[in-house]
């Protein structure tokens, strides 16, 4: 997004009203890690040695509910728990109930890697949670163990979609592309979607890898996987919704089932970005591509009032950075950012 697009000068963010950055996109949808551990290793997420937030550090399901109702004070309406792995969490069932009661909050969701929904699903559910995204990155039992880094996990994982279906969240899945590992299973998944009504979603690579692994030439295109579906599926694209990372196919015969691409390295979509994150360690992220974050937890814990908190983060959000695709625009180099289970997707 071009500078030209620039609402006003850089100290002129607004004391009231919506949650806005500099370029007038506003904030709506909140995105909360609330864990940096996880019982998988990715190796497009985790880094061989991750370096863990001390207990301490991570904020408490109070201080993430204080964030949560400033945010929805601001016009935040909707709530994505990650990690690391959501469902590690002590209790995380409970920080649930809580964020479903903020005044405001429309939607709390989660996405997770699937291996303790079939315990925590009926409970989840039960609590508030509308859907669950589930990271499925391989149809194969044995290319999921090595990309997952795990072992007998794959049925597990299964099993954990089934219950989550059977629970009535509302279930999408999460396939991240890397050319050479998975990208010959794009069809299968997308025989997935068609013939059992799923809703798939395949990710770009992107680099926030913990082994730097991450290379140009390894992002398969939303393009490509496009192109390799339409060789056996006709599929309807159906318009972006505002604030959307998916592009949303739908299949033209009677199939329930959807696909969509979210091609955060060849087509960003940071115009209408209307995202904001909360890291496990009480830093505020405006956008996933910069290394900004801003420290709300001190203000927390040194007992600043809700609109010292609020004015702070109206401040430091009023400088988002106009995202990914102004730095590709732009030639600056696509460097590790920081590894995924971090920041949560
Ligand atoms: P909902 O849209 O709330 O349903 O959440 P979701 O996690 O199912 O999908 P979402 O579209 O929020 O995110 C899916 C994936 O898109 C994430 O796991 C990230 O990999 C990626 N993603 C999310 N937000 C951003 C963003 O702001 N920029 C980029 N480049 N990628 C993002
Ligand atoms: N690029 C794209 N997606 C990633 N994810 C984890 N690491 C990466 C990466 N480097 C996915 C997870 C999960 C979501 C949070 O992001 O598999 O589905
Ligand atoms: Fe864990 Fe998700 Fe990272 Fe895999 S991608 S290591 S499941 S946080």
């Amino acid at each position: 997004m071009p500078d030209v697009y620039r609402k006003s000068s850089e100290h002129a963010y607004p004391t009231e009203g919506s949650l806005v950055d500099s370029f007038g996109r506003k904030a709506a949808k909140l995105r909360i890690s609330v864990t940096d551990r996880c019982n998988f290793r990715c190796d497009f997420c985790m880094p061989t040695h991750p370096i863990w937030l001390d207990h301490k550090e991570v904020l408490t399901f109070e201080e993430i509910t204080r964030v949560a109702s400033i945010l929805a004070s601001m016009g935040i309406n909707t709530i994505r728990l990650s990690g690391g792995e959501p469902l590690v969490r002590k209790d995380i069932e409970k920080l649930v109930i809580m964020l479903t009661k903020v005044k405001g909050i429309e939607s709390v969701s989660m996405t997770s890697n699937g291996a303790l929904l079939k315990e925590k699903a009926a409970i989840l559910k039960e609590n508030g949670l509308k859907g669950v995204t589930v990271s499925l990155h391989s149809l194969k039992p044995e290319l999921y163990h090595t990309i997952t880094g795990t072992k007998n996990m794959f049925e597990r994982v299964l099993a954990g979609i089934e219950e989550s279906k059977k629970a009535g969240l509302k279930l999408k899945i999460n396939c991240v592309v890397t050319r050479g590992c998975n990208d010959n299973e794009i069809l299968d998944f997308a025989k997935l979607a068609h013939d059992s009504n799923a809703i798939v979603r395949f990710i770009e690579y992107m680099p926030f890898d913990g082994t730097k692994i991450w290379d140009v030439e390894r992002v398969v295109s939303g393009r490509e996987i496009i192109q390799k579906i339409q060789t056996a599926y006709d599929l309807l694209e159906l318009p972006k919704e505002y604030g959307s990372t998916s592009k949303v196919y739908k299949f033209k015969d009677s199939s329930k089932g959807e696909i969509g691409t979210i091609t955060s390295m060849t087509e960003p979509f940071c115009g209408d970005c209307d995202r904001i994150r909360l890291k496990a360690d009480g830093k505020i992220v405006p956008c996933m591509f910069s290394l900004d974050e801003y420290d709300v937890k001190s203000l927390l814990r040194e007992g600043a009032s809700d609109s010292e908190i609020a004015r702070s983060i109206r401040k430091n959000f009023w400088s988002k950075s106009p995202g990914v695709e102004t730095m590709m625009k732009t030639n600056v180099q696509m460097i590790h950012i920081r590894p995924m289970h971090t920041i949560g997707g």
